[in-house]
């Protein structure tokens, strides 16, 4: 059997082959397709990329239905177990696991970068009190081209090496300070003899100790959620940083993007929704008319419930799930737990769920557990940032080296009025 589609064309009963290469068809194939020598031939309409490959990777493999996700083909639930957020994060740029050596010198690359410009910190001090960290953390990722004009050289592999080690090495920091600006804290530098999530707690809750020092088990539930946020494909955010770095622009800018298209509630603003969410349910006898009002539409969604990719059971929640149990062994249950597990109880059971193949997601649970741990919900898309920081550097990196990719610029079917003469503005009703 060859590996072609043949396509008849029953406008014109033309027939054409088109080679079908990795389960995908080239979308240019079709613009041999025409009608007329003026016809600028067959385009493909696929709004929100329902079903569109916009480029190769060897990054991240997701399968939806069967609800497995892998970094470099090492599966997420054996990475969540062994792995650590910062091995993790070399994986998923360099493609292998590191040996000790390298291991050593990575860390080493990173937490030399983790102090940001002074000049940084009083930017961020002009913004409002109340400044939602997310909106604090995207602006200040965006200065961050300001004080590195060096990282406009993106065809420079020392460059782009340097700033990756900068951008997973400062985000942490200047989240940190988005948090400690929102209560009024003094900023903490950061120590750099502690782990990369031992380091970023500490800047994030030390107060008059010499020496802060994180609870092991919520500092490795905490490395856990940075290991399963660290990537995952061509998502809403990552398409972004893809895109906008395809323009050729310095990668702190493209970041910019990705961490806002990543801050609304469809998206890593799920988990704040989540909480939001829990909070207005309330009460568990309250669950079973919230569902209700969730199907009926005249409610919003069950935030924290389906995905574009998985169609089964996202398997980060279940790992989160686990930990969750771990965390509330130090910090108490959290109350809205129950809710949570009543909804999903109900909600698994339920044909519109069922029918429609809508599970918990990654950010069902994963905002009771830093509520558990004493996150402020506005900090939430933060703590989902920090970590993507690997994903979206590896795949803008691989976007560019790579000599398939051009500018993104998609085509449009254009809807609107076609050549119309100027009105004056007397003349018009
Ligand atoms: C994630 C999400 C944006 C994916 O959206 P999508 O792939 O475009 O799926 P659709 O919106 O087409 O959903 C398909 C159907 O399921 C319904 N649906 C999807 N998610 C739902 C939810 N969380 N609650 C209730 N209904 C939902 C849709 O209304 C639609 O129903 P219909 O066929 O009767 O119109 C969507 O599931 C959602 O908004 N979830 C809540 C937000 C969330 O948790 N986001 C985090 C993602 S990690």
């Amino acid at each position: 059997m060859a590996d072609t589609l043949t396509i008849t064309d029953n406008r014109t009963g033309k027939q054409y082959e088109v080679p079908v290469t990795e389960g995908t068809i080239r979308a240019t194939d079709l613009r041999q397709i025409k009608t007329a020598p003026e016809d600028p031939g067959l385009a493909t309409y696929d709004p929100a990329f329902m079903n569109t490959s916009a480029c190769r990777s060897r990054i991240t493999y997701i399968d939806g239905d069967k609800g497995i996700l892998e970094y470099r083909g090492y599966p997420i639930e054996q990475l969540a177990e062994h792995s650590n957020y910062l091995e993790t994060a070399y994986l998923i740029l360099f493609g292998e696991l590191p040996t000790d050596a390298q291991l050593k010198t990575w860390i080493t690359d990173i937490t030399l970068h983790t102090m940001v410009h002074e000049n940084i910190k009083k930017l961020m001090e002009g913004f409002q009190y109340d400044a939602h960290p997310m909106g604090v953390l995207i602006s200040t990722i965006a200065a961050f081209s300001t004080f590195y004009p060096d990282a406009k050289a993106i065809f420079d592999e020392q460059s782009r090496k340097k700033q990756i080690h900068r951008l997973i090495a400062k985000v942490p920091s200047i989240a940190a300070y988005a948090y400690r600006h929102s209560i009024g804290r003094p900023y903490v530098y950061p120590d750099n003899d502690l782990s990369f999530t031992g380091n970023f707690l500490n800047m994030l809750f030390k107060m008059t100790e010499l020496k802060y020092k994180a609870n092991p088990v919520l500092e490795r539930a905490l490395d856990v959620l940075f290991i399963l946020h660290a990537d995952h494909e061509q998502n809403c955010s990552t398409s972004a940083m893809r895109g906008i770095g395809s323009s050729h622009v310095d990668p702190y800018s493209a970041m910019a993007g990705a961490a806002a298209a990543l801050y609304g509630p469809l998206h890593g603003g799920a988990n704040e929704a989540v909480l939001r969410m829990l909070n207005e349910i309330g009460s568990v006898s309250k669950v079973p008319d919230f569902i209700k009002k969730v199907k009926s539409g005249e409610g919003s969604k069950l935030m924290g419930f389906g995905h574009r990719v998985y169609k089964s059971y996202d398997p980060r929640a279940k790992v989160i799930k686990k930990i969750a149990d771990l965390v509330f062994a130090v910090t108490g249950k959290n109350p809205l737990l129950e809710i949570a597990l009543e909804l999903e109880r109900i909600a698994l059971q339920d044909d519109y769920f069922v029918t429609r193949k809508l599970y918990p997601n990654v950010d069902f649970y994963s905002g009771l557990i830093y509520q558990a741990m004493g996150f402020p919900v506005e900090m939430f898309p933060v703590l989902f940032a920090i970590p993507r920081t690997a994903g979206w550097v590896a795949q803008w990196e691989e976007m560019l080296l790579d000599t398939e990719q051009k500018i993104a610029r998609p085509r449009q079917i254009y809807t609107g009025p076609v050549h119309r003469d100027y009105v004056p503005r007397d003349k018009r009703s």
